[in-house]
């Protein structure tokens, strides 16, 4: 009888499948990009605040993990408990992420730091309890979930831009300090996608969309139009897609954009000046 093969995608070290850790895996761009990475073969420890979500993709490799990201403790034991089950981990993708929308004038303290929290502070928390890891194999991909708006600035947005503005700095950074060690970083700037981001991950300052605010005409004109953006987006399976991609290819782009919007005013950031992408921008969205 012929011997039942797995198609498990391997390290190129050993015949041991790869082993994936990503955070924010309940919805959206890293449901999509876990189950494709799964399906591949790869060992996926899907992590979320809520890992009864992913019970229903349970398979031999794919495993829901419940997952606190700002709790520095959870991290160290979910890190754990994968290394003491295959003593490594090859690949780590950075993808929990939410949207303050907000003025300046109206954030509070509380809401700067949450966004900053989630979106950069629990970046370094997890990737810092994985280099140890990767250094010990020498070996490993760090794949950062950014934005176009860690690129492109707009009002109302400005905590989370300045929040993935940051994830493309931490990448930068650590693509220095890691590479002796053969540690891949790289970052995906999504343009707008179709996930649970506009329903459930754009959090409103209510002094900001307070109809006696200052900013009301600004956030009238402005802030459907994004919603509307993102709900009609592209395909989250596609960053999943490109995922997939830069962990298969060692030679792939340190930073890559992905999604219609981005592909449009990514490349027109880096050809125009400062004033004239800016003039772009604000005919654009009627600013
Ligand atoms: N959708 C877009 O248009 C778009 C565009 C550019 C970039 N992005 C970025 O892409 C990444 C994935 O977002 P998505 O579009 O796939 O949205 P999504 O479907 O809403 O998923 C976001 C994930 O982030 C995690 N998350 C959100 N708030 C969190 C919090 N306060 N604490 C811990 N985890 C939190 C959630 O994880 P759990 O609930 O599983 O814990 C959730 O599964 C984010 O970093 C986002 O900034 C999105």
């Amino acid at each position: 009888m012929k011997k039942k093969e797995h198609s498990f995608t391997t390290s190129s070290a050993s015949n041991v499948p790869k082993v994936v850790l990503i955070s924010g895996a309940s919805s959206g761009m890293g449901r999509a990009t876990a189950k494709i990475l799964a399906d591949k073969g790869f060992i996926v420890y899907a992590g979320s605040r809520d890992s009864a979500k992913l019970e229903s993709l349970k398979s031999e490799n794919f495993f829901p993990l419940h997952l606190d990201i700002t709790d520095p403790q959870s991290i160290q034991q979910s890190v754990a408990m994968i290394l003491k089950r295959h003593n490594k981990i090859d690949v780590l993708v950075n993808n929990a992420g939410y949207g303050l929308v907000s003025t300046v004038e109206d954030v509070s303290e509380e809401e700067m730091f949450d966004q900053f929290n989630i979106n950069v502070f629990a970046l370094l928390r997890v990737t810092k309890e994985v280099i140890p890891v990767m250094r010990a194999n020498r070996s490993g991909v760090i794949i950062n979930i950014s934005s176009f708006l860690g690129k492109i600035g707009l009002p109302l947005f400005t905590m989370y831009n300045a929040s993935k503005y940051a994830v493309e700095g931490i990448t930068d950074s650590l693509r220095y300090e890691l590479k002796d060690f053969n540690i891949r970083v790289h970052s995906v700037m999504p343009g707008f996608f179709d996930t649970n981001f506009a329903k459930d991950n754009l959090v409103t300052n209510p002094k900001t969309f307070s109809p006696d605010s200052a900013y009301a005409a600004m956030v009238s004109t402005l802030a459907p139009v994004i919603v509307e953006q993102i709900n009609k987006g592209n395909e989250p399976k596609e960053v999943g897609e490109m995922i997939l991609k830069i962990i298969e290819n060692e030679h792939y782009p340190a930073r890559n954009t992905i999604g219609d919007r981005a592909e449009k005013f990514i490349p027109m950031r880096k050809e125009l000046s400062d004033e004239d992408f800016e003039r772009r921008v604000r005919e654009y969205y009627s600013l």
